[in-house]
């Protein structure tokens, strides 16, 4: 194989449309980090990019629905994401986004690129237009009844009844979602990637190129796409949401989402290396690997590196290891229906095990065919395997070296043979070591062919030879009788958690770092020997203290995943009785004298104004029978100030006054909230006096 300089390591740009669930991470973030770790303790130069993709339909369709900008919609959800990302612990070097200056910059000079080269086609055609919104559909945006199985709400793109994959154009009765009316046709102009004319060298780099290397899921993908014979592909589209096309006569045109998002991994790179991003894209001793979902396979299998080749001078992928999907307790997971189990909830409601998800999830991960988390296996998973077999081997070496040596490593010469239970101790050694190398060398092979549910398993046969050798050797037998024998046993075993601490590190990070602590050791000069050299490694000296004690990971108990399961069973309740299900969960408890602490009444607005540079807020002058006060209210995107005049409100009159924008507000406005963000005014069904109280 041949030899890299560096890596250059991305994972799936996530649409910033909701929040993260296993699914996601199953698919394109854990083997990625996973990988990205094991190569930086080889001491790999690599980089490790992400970011958010924040164009398309999938991002200006969430944004209408909740009543929001889509600006401010992908500013949630990248934030959200952003951070649910470093909770876990996913560790990119770059978490950068495409509504970034760099990236519309990047985009821009790419078309540039490839459109001053001739290469792109102009063509105009006939498309779906709202005339009562003055826009272009996105095929996404009609609806009308399916010309198969005659369901009347499929989409342009695809019939959800029936699965059948349609254009627009194929629709009967076609409507618009913006508007609810008929859409017309009308002619617009729009670049074309000639995709067809890479064919043939698609098939020489890709078929005859990564035939061997590939995983066949991918590679069966991608050739069933080349032998259906490649078509021209739009990249451009009349939106008002998104890079702009950097021509002349391109007004409200903008790049196609598939266009832009995977030169995000290139922005992103340059936002983290501004002077030395090239070398990452452009030196042929890179490697490119991209991780990814199933649904992805074509855009980076096929179009990207198209794209890369028409710019010319970028590296392409070396390898794209798609995952197949995730399913959750034999169901689809399903962002729109609540039927996910979310990382950012995971987080909050199991505290403290970010591991246990990265070691079922890796234990499962769909590698090669579609794969289902269960809460009872991974009730399983955790309790006999990662505390029973990790947990108990590293917890017992610990417990018995601080009772017979008072938690100082002992110094062991080699043990003479002046016994039975010697010459089996030394046999149990050479075996344990034999073993040890044996299984450091399974793991790291699976990991450099992108097998990591395999690469684990190997990981945890650590621990397993650990355990069966003290099972082998009893050193507690021995205490009383051979005091020399008992210190070659533990200071054998203390080494072999300390190279577990080494192999564990890419699956487990928090555990390997819980077993340096216990060792009082950072292990930083054995990491590249054992990565490299893949064999056990000296990890610790005669004399050395240790630290006191500590429980690796704790068991799942039945109430915890109880939980979990009744909440999944709810969502699926909800969405059997088409109720929609994303309801924000119930607070904590309070008592009616916490209730009656807050002064809740009606008023009556008698001004309302924009606050300057802001998009949310209205200043509001209320009447509240007691006062007449300023009071500031995020409603700005729901009502216009002028519609607010007059209006009766319920507002919170003994709320602390807080200072925002420059200006105090002095109590707070009630407002109902739907599950799209939608706001609305709470307001009595009959006028009342001003002052009126609400109790
Ligand atoms: N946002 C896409 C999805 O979630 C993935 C984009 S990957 C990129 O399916 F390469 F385009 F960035
Ligand atoms: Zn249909």
């Amino acid at each position: 194989m041949k030899k890299f300089k560096r890596y250059t390591v991305t994972s799936a740009l996530p649409y910033a449309n909701g929040p993260l669930h296993i699914g996601h991470i199953a698919g394109a973030y854990l083997p990625a980090d996973t990988y990205v770790r094991y190569l930086r303790l080889r001491g790999e130069d690599v980089v490790y990019v992400g970011g958010s993709d924040e164009h398309g339909v999938a991002i200006t369709l969430g944004a209408r629905k909740a009543g929001v900008s889509p600006q401010e919609f992908v500013d949630k959800y990248h934030e959200m994401m952003k951070k649910t990302f470093q909770e876990f612990g996913i560790s990119f070097d770059v978490y950068s986004r495409t509504s970034a200056k760099v990236h519309y910059d990047t985009a821009q000079e790419f078309f540039t690129n490839i459109y001053n080269k001739g290469i792109l086609k102009e063509e105009t055609s006939d498309q779906y237009y709202d005339e009562q919104e003055g826009i272009f559909l996105a095929d996404r945006y009609i609806i009308g009844t399916c010309p198969n199985c005659k369901y009347e709400n499929a989409y342009g793109d695809q019939c959800e009844r029936c699965g059948t994959s349609l254009s627009p154009r194929e629709l009967i009765n076609p409507r618009s979602t913006v508007s609810g009316q008929p859409p017309v046709l009308r002619q617009t102009k729009h670049w074309y990637f000639p995709l067809d004319e890479y064919e043939s060298w698609l098939r020489e780099w890709l078929l005859e190129g990564h035939k061997d290397d590939w995983k066949t899921n991918v590679y069966g993908q991608c050739k069933s796409w080349l032998d259906q014979g490649l078509q021209p592909r739009s990249i451009t589209r009349d939106l008002d949401w998104g890079v702009p096309v950097p021509l002349p006569d391109a007004k409200g045109k903008v790049l196609y989402v598939w266009f832009d998002a995977p030169i995000g991994y290139i922005s992103a790179t340059k936002e983290l290396l501004p002077n030395d991003w090239e070398k990452y894209w452009k030196d042929p001793d890179t490697r490119l690997i991209h991780f990814i979902g199933k649904d992805n396979i074509v855009f980076h299998c096929i179009i990207f590196p198209a794209m890369l080749k028409a710019a010319g001078d970028y590296i392409l992928p070396d390898n794209v290891p798609a995952n197949e999907f995730l399913n959750l307790e034999g169901d689809k997971l399903s962002t729109s229906r609540n039927y996910a189990v979310w990382l950012h909830e995971y987080l909050q409601e199991l505290p403290g095990r970010r591991d246990e998800l990265r070691y079922v999830l890796t234990s499962i991960s769909p590698e090669t065919k579609d794969a289902d988390f269960t809460w009872k296996d991974y009730q399983q998973k955790v309790n006999s395997e990662l505390v029973a077999i990790l947990g108990n081997l590293v917890n017992r070496v610990m417990v018995l070296t601080w009772k017979y040596f008072d938690g100082v490593v002992p110094n062991a010469p080699q043990l003479t043979e002046s016994s039975d239970a010697r010459a089996g101790i030394n046999r149990a050694k050479e075996q344990t070591a034999a073993q040890f190398n044996e299984s450091i060398n399974e793991m790291i092979n699976a990991l450099d062919t992108f097998l990591f549910r395999e690469a684990q398993f190997h990981m945890m046969n650590l621990a397993r030879a650990g355990n069966r050798f003290l099972a082998d050797t009893q050193p507690w037998k021995l205490a009383a009788t051979d005091k020399d024998a008992v210190a070659s046993i533990l200071s054998f075993s203390l080494n072999l958690c300390g190279n577990i601490a080494l192999a564990c590190e890419p699956f487990l990070p928090d555990g390997a770092a819980a077993i340096r602590r216990q060792l009082n050791n950072e292990l930083s000069d054995q990491r590249s020997t054992f990565w490299k050299e893949r064999r056990l490694v000296d990890t610790i000296t005669g004399g050395h203290k240790l630290n006191k004690a500590e429980l690796l990971y704790r068991n799942v108990e039945d109430a915890d995943i109880e939980r979990q399961i009744e909440k999944l069973k709810k969502a699926r309740e909800a969405k059997a009785a088409g109720t929609p299900s994303d309801v924000k969960p119930l607070k904590s408890q309070v008592t009616i004298d916490d209730f009656a602490k807050l002064d809740i009444r009606i008023g009556t607005v008698l001004q309302a104004e924009k606050v300057e540079k802001s998009d949310k807020l209205l200043k509001l002058l209320v009447d509240t029978g007691i006062d007449r006060r300023t009071i500031l209210s995020g409603i700005a995107r729901h009502y216009k100030p002028e519609d607010l005049i007059g209006k009766q409100v319920t507002l919170i009159a003994n709320l602390a006054p807080r200072r925002m924008m420059g200006i105090e507000s002095k109590g707070m406005i009630l407002m109902a909230e739907d599950k799209d963000g939608k706001l609305q005014l709470l307001i009595p069904s009959e006028p009342v006096n001003p002052g009126s109280t609400v109790s």
